[in-house]
């Protein structure tokens, strides 16, 4: 099996109800290590950097202007699938359709408000990492 690194972020309504230990929690009882890790408030100018591939979906506003409210945890998990099995941890987009146990149908509060963000590719996952960390950041 592989062993990837995938960008999480722990998002501001989590970490505005002091959730970041809970959450890593369940990235660390998968198998997931955290191998980077920073608190930083985004500005909108790079929440809306970060989102820009949804910049034409009619959410793309109210999203960028979330993610730049409050703080937010960004990480890098790396393990066997770590791409994959973040996204089953942290469960469906919307946590109405979120299976139980996961972080969203745990702390999640609506699909915007969702507490984590997860690459979805590797390719992806390189690009998001490289947005946020430099290689010496990277500690495996
Ligand atoms: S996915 O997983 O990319 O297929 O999900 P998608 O539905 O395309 O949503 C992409 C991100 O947009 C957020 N989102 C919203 N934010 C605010 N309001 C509404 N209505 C809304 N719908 C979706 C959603 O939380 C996804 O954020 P990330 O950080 O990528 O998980």
């Amino acid at each position: 099996m592989a062993i990837e690194r995938t960008l999480s972020i722990i998002k501001p309504d989590a970490t505005r109800r002091n959730l970041t230990g809970k959450i890593n929690a369940k990235f660390e009882d998968a198998g997931l290590r955290i191998v980077a890790q920073k608190r930083i408030h985004l500005s909108p100018a790079q929440a809306g950097k970060f989102y820009e591939v949804h910049k034409d979906r009619p959410f793309y506003g109210e999203l960028v202007e979330f993610m730049a409210s409050e703080p937010v945890v960004v990480q890098v998990l790396e393990g066997e699938n770590a791409i994959a099995k973040n996204r089953e941890v942290m469960g469906a987009t919307n946590p109405a359709n979120a299976d139980a146990g996961t972080i969203r149908k745990e702390f999640a509060l609506s699909v915007g408000e969702n507490s984590v963000h997860g690459s979805d590719a590797p390719e992806t996952a390189k690009e998001e990492i490289a947005f946020f960390f430099s290689g010496l950041e990277l500690v495996g």
